[in-house]
């Protein structure tokens, strides 16, 4: 059993991790970090783990790691992971971060859009963002992975197949994307008190979204040309999953043959996104607590209408860095996931 562990284990996305890596065959846990004052067992944290993991919390720091520990999952947020993740590296730890730290290789853009100076250039340099679905041969290799974000993963995976092969125009693609609460995190605010989410459904950051530019960042990796999306997302009342509509301008002449096929190359043999067959659409309840990408295309006028879905803490976070960590470790991809 190769050793693992976690770097801010009392997270939303730790627990989730945890009960992954709890079925998985190939690893054990052997390390949990929290920044606590006081380290308690980790099911005294999360109640859900009683009776399945009794190992005791330890701080953050890289001498807190055990020696034999061969990967290591974080789950701070962005700004913070990017000062712990050097010290883990120097061990010789390989490293799945799953805040925003390692996803953007432009250092300008990564401190425009989180207003904080990037203290590991040299990190980002090597990194690979961890869409396994694009980037299965950089991943095996990498020693810092910046695993996606939730909204960028479904809108990547819808989108990537059609401007890859030059099927839309790269202009004019608009995501209207819904999440869950539970992408906020943990710690509650006045936005995702139960008092203002039930019931109750809003657009917020129209436009000015952190996750817009590791999207643009991506597609236009994909494309081979500058995309600049516009992007609506949408909290709703549901604690976990996400659903993305695209719609982008179909160039003339494409058909719905020409899109299936481009998504059946790109997608016949990865387990985790899967394209329904036409006149079914993707719901968040086929992909709750699953490491799936669910994607639709409707073809009406001059457009594509994309529907896409996953589980934000899975695919979006947890499943996606456990997938991530299978490729590196040369596993199965599938481990742990099914
Ligand atoms: N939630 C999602 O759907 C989702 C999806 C994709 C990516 N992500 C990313 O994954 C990471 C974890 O997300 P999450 O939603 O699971 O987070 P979360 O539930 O809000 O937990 C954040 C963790 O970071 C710790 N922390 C906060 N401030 C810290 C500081 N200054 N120094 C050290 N530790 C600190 C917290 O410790 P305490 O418990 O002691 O406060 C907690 O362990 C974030 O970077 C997030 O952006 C989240």
């Amino acid at each position: 059993m190769i050793k693992v562990g976690i770097l801010g284990a009392t997270a939303y996305t730790s627990l989730e991790l945890i009960k992954i890596l709890l079925r998985h065959t190939g690893v054990e846990i052997a390390y949990l970090g929290i920044r606590r004052d006081e380290k308690p067992a980790i099911s005294e944290i999360f109640p859900a783990l009683e009776g399945r993991i009794d190992l005791k919390c330890k701080g953050i720091e890289p001498e807190d790691v055990p020696g034999d520990v061969k990967l290591i999952f974080a789950t701070l947020p962005p700004t913070i992971a990017m000062r712990y993740i050097p010290g883990i590296v120097k061990l010789g730890v390989r490293v799945v971060d799953l805040s925003a730290d390692y996803r953007f290789k432009e250092k300008d853009v990564y401190e425009k859009w989180y207003k904080a100076e990037h203290v590991d250039p040299d990190g980002i340099k090597t990194a690979v963002y961890g869409l396994p679905e694009l980037f299965n041969n950089e991943i095996k290799n990498a020693q810092i992975i910046g695993n996606p974000g939730c909204y960028p993963t479904g809108t990547i995976l819808g989108l990537a197949p059609l401007l890859k092969n030059g099927l839309i125009y790269s202009d004019d693609i608009i995501v209207d994307a819904k999440s869950g609460i539970s992408g906020a995190g943990r710690e509650p605010t006045d936005t995702t008190h139960y008092c203002e989410r039930n019931e109750n459904i809003e657009a917020y950051k129209v436009g000015c979204h952190r996750h817009t530019p590791e999207i643009n960042h991506i597609l236009s990796r994909v494309a081979g040309t500058d995309i600049s999306i516009f992007f609506t997302p949408h909290l709703t009342p549901m604690s976990r999953g996400i659903l993305n509509t695209t719609y982008a301008k179909i160039k003339d002449g494409v058909s719905h043959n020409d899109i299936q096929n481009v998504y059946d190359e790109a997608y016949q043999d990865k387990t985790f996104a899967r394209v329904k067959t036409k006149g079914k659409l993707p719901r968040v309840l086929d992909v709750a607590n699953s490491n799936y990408c669910d994607i639709s295309f409707n073809i009406v006028d001059n457009r594509v209408i994309i529907v896409s879905c996953i589980d934000n803490l899975i695919k979006g976070a947890a499943g996606q860095a456990v997938q991530n960590m299978n490729i590196m470790l040369g596993l199965d991809e599938t481990m742990g996931l099914l």
